[in-house]
């Protein structure tokens, strides 16, 4: 029996082997049942005593040394077999976590796409304003009660400004009206727009109260524009965000750049939905409450002038929405402070 012979010859056959189905097919070859050396134990016992021992220890060595081929190729292929070959393409797939959007930014969203729906333009203004924009074009002069209507965050003055710029004092807006100046400065009527927006007021926080939040201001400039055309696009915009399901209330109230001036109030009127609120301590005020979601009322001739349009011919409304009311109302949620507060729990629930 010619076993240096086989040890070469396996030695050759299994070192290009790449695969697990070869080196099966080679261990059938050197070491299955009908292999050359199987057949030589198998006849072992009939050869003459001398021979037996002298073959019978070759046969050994030849034996351990395919098994140390076969074992170590058997484990080289393992260590480089790709991943995907292991892949259990059944098993379930371990969750991945989606971002979302903010339901302020749901909110928003919905509350422009209603407006866009019967032709309103959406510009967007400054967040840093100047006194003059936010304060004095609108009316209320420094010296003017209404001021403290809108605690103000001022900023720093520049103390060495560069030569030509004025020292004018700069501050968070407290609401997105100054762009009702800055827009009818630089366009013509007929116009409307909605100016989304964020505010800051100095001012407590309370569970409906922030010192930052969202507003949307609305500007509506024509020939013939009166209140009865704010009130029925107010309704149509809140019926569509609300899906019918609250009632409306306008309210007169005093703002110095409008006459008259307006407030306008909401009240859920679907059962099921003052259900659903019913446990809710601020929500649970639109049960049977009306909430302030908006100050409006008609431009006041003043601001056209101020701007340069000719006042007798012009007329035209405007409102501020307040866009965490209607989210509050509308997901019922009962403090306002949630949405800032940047807790995950609050938030995967949108
Ligand atoms: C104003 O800010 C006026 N600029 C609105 C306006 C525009 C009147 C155009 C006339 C014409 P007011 O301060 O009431 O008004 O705010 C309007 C809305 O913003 C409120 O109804 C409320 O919904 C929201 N809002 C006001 N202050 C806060 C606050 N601290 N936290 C959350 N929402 C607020």
């Amino acid at each position: 029996m010619e076993f240096n012979q086989i040890k070469i010859e396996a030695e050759k056959e299994i070192s290009p082997i790449i695969g697990q189905k070869d080196l099966e097919n080679w261990r059938v070859k050197y070491l299955g049942r009908k292999s050359e050396l199987s057949l030589f134990f198998n006849s072992f016992k009939n050869l003459p005593f001398l021979l037996r021992k002298k073959q019978g220890n070759k046969a050994n060595q030849t034996r351990q040394f395919l098994l140390s081929l076969y074992q170590q190729k058997k484990t080289d292929l393992e260590k480089n077999q790709p991943d995907f070959e292991f892949f259990d393409l059944t098993r379930p797939g371990e969750k991945i976590k989606k971002g979302h959007l903010h339901p302020l930014t749901l909110v928003l969203r919905e509350i422009t796409h209603s407006f866009e729906k019967i032709g309103f333009e959406i510009v967007e203004g400054p967040e840093i304003e100047t006194e003059y924009y936010n304060f004095d074009a609108l009316r209320i002069s420094e010296n003017h009660p209404a001021r403290d209507m809108w605690d103000t965050f001022w900023l720093k003055p520049k103390t060495n400004p560069p030569a030509g710029e004025k020292k004018f004092p700069l501050l968070l807006q407290t609401h997105t009206s100054p762009m009702q100046i800055r827009y009818m400065e630089k366009h013509q009527p007929p116009f409307r727009i909605i100016v989304p927006g964020k505010c800051f007021r100095f001012e407590a926080t309370d569970n409906h109260h922030e010192f930052q939040f969202h507003q949307v201001e609305g500007l509506m400039v024509g020939e013939n524009i009166n209140l009865a055309n704010f009130k029925f696009i107010i309704r149509e915009v809140i019926e569509d965000i609300f899906k019918h399901q609250v009632e409306l209330r306008f309210r007169p109230s005093y703002f110095p750049f409008v006459t008259p001036g307006l407030e306008v109030d909401i009240k859920i009127k679907s059962r099921s939905t003052r259900a659903r609120l019913a446990q809710r301590s601020w929500a649970a005020k639109a049960n049977n409450e009306w909430l302030e979601i908006m100050g409006a009322g008609m431009v006041h001739p003043q601001l056209f002038k101020n701007v340069g349009y000719e006042a007798n011919r012009w007329q035209g409304f405007a409102f501020g929405l307040g866009v965490e009311r209607i989210a509050m109302i509308k997901y019922g949620i009962d403090d306002i402070r949630l949405f800032f507060g940047s807790d995950i729990r609050f938030l995967e629930q949108f």
